[in-house]
């Protein structure tokens, strides 16, 4: 049978960086500072409702949080929410990509998306980065509206496509989503690309690889 390698998108395969020169103009200088605390208040969000069983879709809780922490910010300028939320819909890619996924492409495998974003980001970044070409699809966790790491997710991910999970191999560059998908029993790749240590669930993944360009070594 053939193998399966789900990815996860937004840091792992998509970059949400920006150039801050524009949006530095509005936050004088904290640039940084309002990514960094919009990431970890929209991560903690869609965990938070996923435990009280209150999906609500990435769009939501992106553009919530990001209202948020400018309010927390002294934020006002309407110009921050219009240069970052399209973020979401216009990724860039990482350089590994697409040589990376064209060595896996050349092995007997498929290769899907797996997502907390939402059915309209995935396949506008997949269709700005002609992803397309290379990836058989991709599913949004919006499809069963709970987010990973829930097991549920990474379990729907397999009786949709009709995998075991001894055939699958999930990759990602989040350590909770790397933890998640080991609990869930699936062998699990970290994808460390800026050298920084593995935070301690208790398990370790199963390879942790550099670049994408890598991963091919583990595909058994
Ligand atoms: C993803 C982000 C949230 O699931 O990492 O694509």
């Amino acid at each position: 049978m053939k193998k399966l390698i789900l990815f996860d998108a937004f840091g792992t395969l998509f970059s949400l960086s920006i150039q801050l020169d524009e949006l530095d103009k509005y936050t004088h200088g904290k640039s940084e500072l309002l990514l960094d605390r919009w990431r970890s208040k929209q991560l903690t969000q869609t965990w938070l409702l996923q435990t009280m069983n209150r999906y609500q879709d990435f769009g939501a809780v992106s553009a919530q949080t990001l209202d948020q922490v400018m309010r927390e910010l002294g934020f006002t300028d309407q110009a921050i929410r219009d240069l970052l939320l399209p973020i979401y819909h216009h990724p860039n890619m990482f350089n590994d990509v697409i040589q990376g996924l064209g060595k896996l492409k050349s092995l007997d495998v498929q290769l899907f998306i797996l997502s907390n974003g939402t059915p309209s980001m995935l396949s506008a970044g997949i269709q700005k980065s002609r992803l397309n070409e290379l990836l058989d699809g991709f599913i949004s966790v919006d499809e069963i509206k709970s987010y990973k790491p829930a097991p549920a997710v990474y379990k729907y991910a397999l009786s949709k496509l009709g995998y075991l999970k001894k055939d699958v191999l999930f990759v990602s560059s989040n350590q909770w989503d790397v933890a998640g998908a080991y609990f869930t029993g699936l062998p699990s790749v970290w994808l460390n690309r800026d050298a920084i240590l593995f935070d301690d669930f208790g398990h370790q993944p199963i390879a942790e690889i550099k670049s994408l360009l890598e991963l091919k070594d583990y595909l058994k």
